[in-house]
């Protein structure tokens, strides 16, 4: 409707013929915004403001049109525009006037013509803070301490492929409304994968697909918490896990953690004077630690959390990654009684920003976290999911996380020999039986944060103790992720560690 040919920015004040009102209106035809919405737009900004009040009229199409040197076409679709919006009412026989209905407004001076500025505040309360936590991710070459896979061996094209054809098969229905416990071929998939490869004996109905464990840790704080609950967590342990809970503003109980993993005597001892309502646990490669989690003390958990009536929520981030023997088998396989609640992710075999984890439980717990999620956002992202199905019915995922496996091993091996090297008795580091990340512990007498602020000024992040302990307490501990770097940036990043910690020494 726009009419081509208005200078750029041409400036206009429409008089109206019989009232006071002028339109200033900065017509620009080379906005994408067409002319006769800028000339909506610039009237009812004009009522918002009180410039023009409810029943004025405003002035004939074609002597706006006339003002504005614009084609009366294209002031008639504004003024239809605004009709459309309750902005003004339109009778064939008297013109066009400002809706009567609309409330009287303060007559305000505008600031400009130009669009008003968004507020810069709201103009409400916002519910109190829970101390809201999120990663750390600084712009430097080296970002260490989640222990991220290595992204360049994803098999890109392969789920490309698969994706397309998700997209495109109409017998998939991955477009429409689906399950929101998860596209049916990819829960089939994980129960078969957990089936086979963690002694877990479940069925697709057992599974829920979601958005990385972290949904799956949302939809068990959901599905099982209430305010003031106790739940037990690591310290130290994963702070992501810890804000998925205190958003249901229950009380967390630090235990603690040894070489054998969690303290299993400690939840006991508490569960003894205090009803315990869930404990999260990483038996596999306790987060941060890297350690396993005891035999004695795996059966003891499960025992106790059968006696009181504890959810076990075992979050098994790093299965696929174990270096020394087989994985262990999780809790979950254990579990007669009902009590764990297994989360697992494909953030670390495949890619984070896939956004698929899942969780497996009781078919209660299951029924329900799935009515949770549905309330969150419907469902997942079908496309993905069918595609991902596909390459576990393919074999891909699993050909890629032994490949990456191997890999892996050899990164651990590689980065152990190096920081051992260029850092010598500063630090104290084992292999990690499994994982993708090590956990250094640093002699006494260096100042870890000096150390790790420079690092970080040189290029490389590594997440000190602190950073997990519960109480913010400051440990004698680096994290360090080794998966994602070839041997070649690690031993960058090692040798700018170790100038660090000279440059931390002589200062
Ligand atoms: C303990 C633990 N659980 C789970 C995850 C994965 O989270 P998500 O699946 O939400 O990406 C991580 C990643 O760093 C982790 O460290």
């Amino acid at each position: 409707v726009a009419t081509r040919g208005t200078p750029p920015a041409a400036s206009a004040s429409a008089r109206a013929s019989r009232g006071k009102w002028a339109l200033p209106v900065a017509l620009d035809s080379h906005r994408r915004e067409p002319l006769f919405l800028q000339i909506a737009r610039a009237i009812a900004d004009d009522v918002r403001r009180g410039r023009l009040r409810p029943g004025a009229r405003l002035p004939g199409s074609r002597s706006l049109a006339a003002t504005l040197r614009v084609h009366r076409n294209t002031v008639l679709a504004a003024y239809g525009e605004l009709a459309a919006e309750g902005w003004v009412e339109t009778s064939r026989a008297r013109g066009t006037f400002v809706s009567a209905g609309l409330p009287e407004l303060e007559r305000r001076r505008p600031s400009s013509t130009a669009p008003a500025a968004r507020p810069t505040r709201a103009a409400y309360p916002l519910a109190p803070d829970r101390g809201f936590w999120s990663y750390e991710r600084p712009a430097v070459r080296f970002v260490m301490p989640d222990g991220l896979p290595d992204l360049r061996v994803v098999p890109t094209a392969t789920l490309a492929r698969a994706y397309r054809r998700a997209l495109r098969d109409p017998a998939s229905q991955a477009l429409a409304y689906g399950d929101p416990g998860g596209h049916p071929r990819l829960r089939a998939a994980i129960a078969e994968m957990l089936a086979a490869t963690r002694g877990l004996a479940i069925g697709a109905e057992d599974v829920v697909v979601t958005r990385g464990s972290q949904m799956a840790l949302e939809l068990v704080g959901r599905s099982l918490l209430s305010p003031g609950d106790v739940v037990a967590v690591e310290d130290p342990g994963y702070r992501a896990a810890w804000q998925a809970f205190r958003a249901h503003r229950v009380r967390l109980v630090p235990l603690p953690v040894d070489a054998g993993g969690l303290d299993v005597d400690a939840l006991a001892a508490l569960a003894r004077t205090t009803r315990v309502r869930a404990v999260y646990t990483t038996p596999h490669h306790q987060y941060p630690t890297t350690a396993t989690l005891s035999a004695g003390r795996r059966l003891a958990l499960l025992e106790l959390a059968r006696e009181k009536g504890i959810a076990v929520v075992e979050d098994d981030y790093t299965h696929e990654f174990h270096y020394d023997g087989r994985p262990v088998l999780p809790l979950a396989s254990a579990d007669r009684a009902g009590s764990v609640i297994y989360v697992g992710t494909l953030t670390k075999i495949l890619a984070p920003g896939l956004r698929l984890g899942y969780l497996a439980a009781p078919p209660e717990v299951c029924a329900r976290a799935v009515r949770e999620r549905f309330s969150i956002d419907i469902q997942g992202d079908h496309v993905l999911e069918q595609a991902i199905a596909e390459m576990f019915e393919d074999g891909e995922v699993q050909r890629h996380a032994r490949r990456a496996r191997r890999l892996y091993e050899s990164r651990r091996d590689f980065m152990v020999k190096r920081l051992r090297k260029v850092l010598g008795s500063a630090i104290a580091v084992e292999p990690p039986p499994g994982g993708i990340a090590l956990w250094v512990t640093v002699a006494p007498d260096i100042d870890v944060p000096a150390w790790t602020a420079r690092a970080r000024e040189l290029g490389v992040f590594v997440a000190a103790g602190r950073h997990f302990s519960f109480a913010d307490r400051p440990l004698p501990n680096l994290r360090m992720g080794f998966a994602s770097f070839d041997n070649h940036e690690i031993t960058e990043a090692t040798n700018l560690l170790a100038q660090a910690l000279r440059d931390v020494r002589r200062s």
